[in-house]
């Protein structure tokens, strides 16, 4: 039996890279399958039913079950009718894997509204828009007396979460959310049996062999060689925080070639107080820095 029998999963952006892994991963441990890819560019422009059927139809070919949807997660209704379809062509939801993502790369002064809005759309909308909509189907199913054993798997990207990327000030503050949202989806969908974590992964992707310096630090292996930056290689810890029997909730995991590192947020690392009104000269002479 596989570790993911009989567990409904909808995979936004799986038509491709890292979510294709996912799919195939997750079909073959014996989960039904939505394939959501909208099939656009990588700055997400245009639109193309292929990625998403050829996953579907090679699931198929291999034994397992799934079905096709091309709808843009970053859409309200679109990521409505994601959610509807598995409940429609599976009889349920269990897991939610948020992958999709574009990358519409400036710096500040150059970048356009256009490209800030792309961005965030897609990513810290489009996950909020799936969670949104897959929460209200799980809290429904609580408040039936039917309580979920659900999970969220988010993605967000070392671009907001450990490294500063210039140039990508719209991706890394939109994946700064998604660790942000993934906290707070944890606390608040717990009492419904839902899970939420996240992972920030690295592979070698047409996203990241298109970001200048990454395809040399991902090259192909030479053949006999451990292929630690393939995509394929980031689904096996999806795949486990996806399993019923995973405890764990309100998380973010770096997971790259061949390590998986817990992440930690936002902390204190060092105060000043004051008993008194704070004046500027004496911040001035002790702020940290
Ligand atoms: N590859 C990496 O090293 C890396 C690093 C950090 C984060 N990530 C994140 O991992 C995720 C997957 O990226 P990847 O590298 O596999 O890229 P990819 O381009 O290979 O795959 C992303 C898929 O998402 C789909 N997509 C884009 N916008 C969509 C929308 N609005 N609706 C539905 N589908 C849409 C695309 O068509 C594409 O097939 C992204 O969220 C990305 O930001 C990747």
């Amino acid at each position: 039996m596989g570790a993911l029998e009989g567990r409904v999963t909808v995979i936004t952006g799986a038509g491709r890279g890292i979510g294709r892994e996912h799919a195939l991963l997750f079909a073959a441990e014996g989960a039904s399958i939505v394939v959501n890819d909208l099939g656009g560019s990588n700055a997400g422009e245009g639109a193309d039913a292929g990625p998403a059927q050829q996953v579907v139809d090679e699931i198929i070919a291999a034994g397992g079950k799934a079905v096709a949807n091309t709808e843009n997660i970053s859409s309200w209704d679109g990521a409505k009718g994601l959610v509807q379809q598995a409940i429609d062509e599976f009889g349920r939801l269990d897991v939610l894997v948020n992958n999709a993502g574009i990358l519409r790369d400036a710096f500040i002064p150059g970048m356009e509204e256009s490209q800030w809005d792309a961005v965030i759309n897609v990513h810290l909308k489009g996950h909020f828009a799936m969670l949104h909509h897959a929460a209200a189907y799980w809290k429904a199913q609580s408040k039936a007396g039917d309580q979920p054993n659900a999970a969220v798997i988010n993605t967000a990207s070392g671009s907001g979460v450990t490294l500063p990327n210039a140039g990508q000030a719209n991706y890394g503050a939109a994946k700064a959310g998604i660790a942000a949202l993934t906290l707070i989806a944890a606390e608040e969908l717990d009492r419904y049996g839902v899970r939420v974590n996240a992972i920030a992964p690295i592979a070698r992707t047409r996203l990241t062999l298109a970001t200048p310096g990454m395809g040399a630090l991902m090259a192909e292996p030479d053949e006999g060689e451990v292929d630690l930056f393939s995509p394929a290689n980031i689904s096996p810890l999806v795949a486990y925080l996806a399993t019923e029997k995973c405890p764990i909730t309100g998380v973010v995991y770096a997971v790259q070639g061949g390590a998986i590192s817990r992440l930690s947020g936002w902390h204190d690392t060092e105060t000043i107080e004051t008993d008194g009104v704070w004046q500027i000269d004496d911040i001035a002479g002790r702020l940290p820095s």
